[in-house]
């Protein structure tokens, strides 16, 4: 099938109300813990994108049934099996990586693809696997395969990350909830998905307390998990700062942001309020904004601005007044989308890990290349504000993160069209 494209005329002229859809970095790690239960339970508010289908693939390939009813899933995970974690499809998603933990927990041994390299960066796995060593299991390369068995019955152990990788914390915590004895790891990753998925194991009687000040968290473990209740998966705060950044960029008049958590934006809500953006009780609301003074971001660890909101960050910069710049402490080099936005005539200069954007500019439509999720979605935003029309391709890197893209910029007064339509229908 030939590739997709997206296509938005600009500049627009946004207003209305959109609602987030659920977060895709904690529904794939919530799926990632299915393995961990022996019944039935329901999921309620799972973004329906292609992450997750790939991910329920994958579940459906070890005997767990499921159906969709809108955005809640029911899965049956009654006839689970083994299985290796082996299709090409899953080394190309990060997060079942994550599989590692549950199957380890239920089964004592998994054989998984290494997760490769992507556009953002190596993502190397070593803290996984240093981890996964204090808990007692052994990983074993073969080629591109790496085999992990139980060479140890550890009840307590303690750990501390060399880093507080969001993957490796998630990694550690499913794997260490069923079992005997008591774990802590330390300089772990306190972003709001790994609380909520704290929420979802504790909801299961799971015995987790989260010390975020400190970065530490200490398990129990328990002999199993049931799940008492559905869990409702809370809006995707990066798509919440999406929106927020369509306001700031075309809103003609108000854009209404519903369905995120307001904690989870607790650490970029003073920026946004103070370029105007109103936190109110059950929505935000944002608006166009003009002339304001140009922002140094620096992506960091939770509390500190999140990596994936920053390529959206460089085209509300290239709209600020003067010097602005982003570094990202997270994934450096996750800048390889300033050479798309510079199709669209966006002048930038880049030293080591930072990108210094000198404001206003002038973005032309034209055609570019969605090189991964965040890169693509920060080519929409720049889209909006071109002039003329923004084509972009590689659309399928959108699909695995985006529910409802088009559907929500036309709603919104968007000009944008798909070659194909290939939003996913359920
Ligand atoms: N790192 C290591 N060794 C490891 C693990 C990570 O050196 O064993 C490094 C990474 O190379 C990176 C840094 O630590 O430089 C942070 O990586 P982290 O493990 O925190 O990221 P992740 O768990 O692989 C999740 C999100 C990413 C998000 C990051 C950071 C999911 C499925 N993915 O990735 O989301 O950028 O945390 O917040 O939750 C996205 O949605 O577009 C996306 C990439």
């Amino acid at each position: 099938m030939a590739e997709e494209t997206l296509s938005l005329v600009g500049p627009a002229f946004l207003k209305g109300e959109v609602t987030v859809s659920g977060s895709k970095n904690l529904a794939l790690p919530l799926l990632a813990t299915v393995p961990l239960f022996s019944s039935k339970f329901v999921f309620c508010n799972v973004p329906n994108i292609l992450d997750v289908h790939i991910m329920l693939r994958t579940l459906s390939s070890m005997g767990i049934d499921f159906s969709w009813r809108g955005n809640t899933l029911e899965l049956d995970c009654c006839k689970l099996r083994y299985i290796d974690l082996i299709s090409p499809a899953l080394s190309e998603l990060r997060a079942s990586f994550l599989f590692v933990a549950s199957f380890l927990s239920r089964f004592g041994h998994a054989v998984i693809k290494k997760p490769g390299g992507d556009q953002i960066g190596d993502r190397p796995v070593d803290i996984h696997l240093e981890g996964l060593k204090s808990l007692g299991y052994e990983a074993n390369f073969e080629g591109d395969v790496i085999r992990f068995r139980r060479v140890r019955q550890v009840s307590d152990a303690e750990f501390v990350l060399k880093y507080p990788s969001v993957g490796a914390t998630e990694q550690l915590i499913i794997a260490s909830v069923v079992g005997s004895g008591r774990k802590v790891f330390r300089n772990i990753a306190t972003e709001p998905e790994v609380k909520h998925l704290i929420s979802w194991l504790s909801s299961c009687g799971g015995k987790i307390n989260l010390y975020p000040e400190q970065r530490v968290v200490e398990i129990e473990s328990v002999s199993f998990l049931s799940a008492q209740q559905a869990f409702f998966v809370p809006g995707d705060r990066i798509e919440g700062i999406t929106w927020l950044l369509a306001g700031l960029l075309c809103g003609n008049d108000e854009i209404v942001v519903k369905g995120v958590y307001y904690e989870d934006l607790d650490n970029v809500s003073g920026l946004f309020k103070s370029l105007g953006v109103q936190f109110q009780e059950d929505k935000i609301i944002s608006k166009r904004l003009n002339g304001f003074a140009n922002l140094n971001i620096v992506a960091e660890p939770y509390p500190g601005f999140p990596t994936d909101a920053q390529p959206m960050m460089a085209v509300l910069l290239s709209q600020g007044l003067g010097v602005g710049k982003i570094k990202d402490n997270v994934f450096p080099n996750r800048f390889a989308y300033l050479s798309e936005l510079s199709k669209l005539g966006l002048q930038f200069e880049f030293k080591e890990n930072t990108t210094i954007i000198v404001g206003p500019q002038k973005l032309t439509g034209n055609e570019v290349v969605a090189r991964d999720i965040r890169a693509g979605i920060a080519l929409v935003l720049a889209g909006l504000i071109a002039s003329g029309t923004t084509s972009i391709k590689q659309v399928n890197h959108l699909r695995r993160g985006y529910e409802l893209l088009e559907t929500k910029l036309l709603s919104l007064g968007a000009k944008v069209l798909s070659d194909q339509s290939l939003e996913y229908v359920f």
